[in-house]
């Protein structure tokens, strides 16, 4: 299996790097030039591209050959990145590439999602201050993922909850719609968010699912399995 990440300079990069070469994969990972250093542990046993996610030349030479690609699609920047990092990945992976792709939970697919006040407080101020300072474009995440949710190709949308660091506590466990309560505790470990990413490459069951993620072992994830 050939797999490539993009956005692998991350944190969420980073470990979904370390889960892909763990289950013997051979990675390509795209990040922004100033940031290859960030992928120095694992000099040698990646292949790195270097260059900005929505340059569709550097996608075409790094999605090349590879059976998954995973994006982490970020709302940075005013220069529609997100939809333009989507649409390269949508365009350049080979045919019947297994494509999934990172979010968060504002992201809805078909409108059925019931967000947590503190969801609504969070993005509402977060858009405010994107128009302020043009650092963050909430609404061009959206569109990235529209563009994905429309395409033909076997995608999957990862959408997370809050997150936090900390070791592995398995495979967190998901929902289709945000407000379910099994995904109340709101929380992740980033190595798990990762953990899910790479494990839907070979899941067909999450082809054409935006599943909303929480950690397997959180309150309400616990809750719904006992039935309690
Ligand atoms: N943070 C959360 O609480 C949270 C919650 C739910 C879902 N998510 C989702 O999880 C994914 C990863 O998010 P994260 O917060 O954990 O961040 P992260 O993994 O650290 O990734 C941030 C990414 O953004 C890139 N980046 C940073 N500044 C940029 C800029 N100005 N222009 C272009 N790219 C830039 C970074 O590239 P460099 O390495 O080159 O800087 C890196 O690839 C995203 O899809 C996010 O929507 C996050």
């Amino acid at each position: 299996m050939r797999v490539c990440i993009v956005g692998a300079s991350g944190k969420l990069g980073r470990y979904m790097v370390q889960h892909a070469l763990d289950r013997g994969y051979e990675v390509v990972g795209v990040c922004r030039e100033r940031s290859v250093g960030k992928l120095d542990a694992f000099k040698g046993r990646i292949t790195v591209v270097p260059g900005f996610t929505n340059d569709r030349a550097v996608i075409k030479q790094a999605v090349a050959g590879c059976d998954g690609v995973l994006t982490v699609l970020v709302p940075w920047g005013s220069n529609h990145y997100a939809s333009g990092t989507a649409q390269a990945v949508l365009d350049c992976a080979p045919l019947g590439a297994r494509l999934i792709f990172s979010c968060g939970w504002h992201i809805t697919r078909d409108g059925k999602d019931v967000w947590p006040r503190s969801l609504k407080r969070e993005e509402k101020l977060a858009r405010w201050l994107g128009r302020l300072t043009r650092i963050v474009d909430i609404d061009d995440q959206v569109e990235a993922c529209r563009r994905v949710f429309a395409s033909d190709a076997r995608w999957t949308v990862v959408r997370g909850s809050d997150l936090e660091e900390g070791e592995s506590q398995g495979l967190p466990v998901w929902s289709r719609h945000v407000g379910d309560p099994i995904l109340e505790s709101n929380i992740t470990r980033r190595v798990d968010y990762a953990l899910f990413m790479v494990a839907a490459l070979e899941n067909d069951e999450l082809v054409h699912e935006a599943p909303a993620i929480v950690g397997c072992v959180t309150r309400s994830a616990l809750a719904a399995k006992t039935g309690g």
